[in-house]
């Protein structure tokens, strides 16, 4: 069977970079699309060419907006190190970013595998909403699209109580995606926390004499101690989940098919995923959001993407 060709919108970022190991085991990555989100650009850039070099992969990486549409919006440095991968003052990679925007990368590549494109947002939604503002066709051409994002019932993680990090980073990018994307799938930050990977499992994983598992060891462990500190029972690796569901989307176990909106305006809830978990406005479901996937086969995915068999 052909290998999916998956193309990743992301912010590297510690739990990106989990998934992106996971994508390069498992499909063909056509492009890697960077966003501001986590960290600025100019770090999330770098991080990603780092990244695939420490892969030796030869993956193309874009560099998209700098900024959210519209309002400015606190980074992540507090969970992911002040360059997004845990300042391990990491020697730069050799190679550049290519010259074309990654908005006008996603336009062409959806053209060149119309039909079989995997889209995986693993970012603020910005890119993917001036993409969707530039040719709204673009939905038509891609296969499916995978969204890390939200939080559904209201249990997000940012100072705006119900609001996650992507979604609250650009709430317009968001509201542009999720008001003109006719389908997609969601995993959100609750699912995220029911999915956490135990402390010592992490860590036993991360001793495995691979180039993949020194480097995540290394720019994963100030995140590890934050989020122990935080008194969380297990590490939360949002975009690997998402990652997983894109990959083998049979590992779902669990989701729901409903409408989702997005809170632009709220002095409390701005960013707030909306779900009518009712269907009481009678709009079309646009989301299938997941609320439990097959845990220990997820595990194995995370694993041998660190170069550890498991099972
Ligand atoms: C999401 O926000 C970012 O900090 C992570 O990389 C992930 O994409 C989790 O809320
Ligand atoms: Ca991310």
């Amino acid at each position: 069977m052909d290998r999916l060709k998956l193309l990743i919108d992301t912010d590297p970022g510690v739990d990106d970079a989990l998934a992106i190991l996971m994508a390069h085991a498992y499909a063909d990555v056509l492009a890697l699309n960077i966003a501001a989100g986590n960290v600025g650009l100019g770090h999330t850039v770098q991080n990603a060419l780092k990244l695939v070099e420490t892969i030796g992969a030869r993956t193309p990486v874009f560099a998209g907006c700098a900024a959210p549409l519209i309002a400015g919006a606190d980074d992540a440095a507090f969970v992911h190190g002040a360059d997004g991968f845990g300042d391990t003052g990491y020697t730069p990679s050799a190679c550049r970013a290519a010259d074309e925007h990654a908005v006008q990368a996603l336009l062409r590549l959806s053209h060149a595998h119309a039909g079989r494109l995997v889209l995986v947002a693993i970012a603020p939604l910005t890119n993917l909403a001036l993409a969707l503002t530039l040719d709204p066709s673009l939905p038509q051409r891609v296969a499916r699209l995978v969204i890390m994002g939200g939080a559904v019932t209201g249990r997000g993680n940012t100072h705006r109580v119900p609001a996650e990090f992507n979604i609250g980073f650009d709430p317009e990018a968001a509201h542009v995606v999720f008001s003109t994307w006719p389908h997609f799938t969601l995993v959100d930050w609750e699912a995220t926390m029911r999915h956490g990977i135990a402390f010592e499992t992490m860590e036993r994983w991360l001793t495995v004499d691979d180039p993949r598992a020194r480097f995540y060891a290394a720019i994963s462990r100030k995140t590890r101690e934050w989020t122990r500190m935080r008194g969380r029972p297990r590490l939360m690796v949002a975009d690997a989940l998402a990652m997983a569901v894109a990959l083998h989307p049979d590992i779902v176990v669990d989701a729901q098919d409903h409408h989702v909106a997005i809170e632009l305006s709220g002095a409390l809830t701005r960013g707030a995923t909306v779900v009518d978990w009712e269907d009481r406005f009678g709009k079309p479901a646009n989301a299938r959001i997941v609320l439990t996937v097959d845990h220990a086969r997820f595990e194995t995915l995370v694993a041998a993407a660190l170069g550890t068999a498991v099972g």
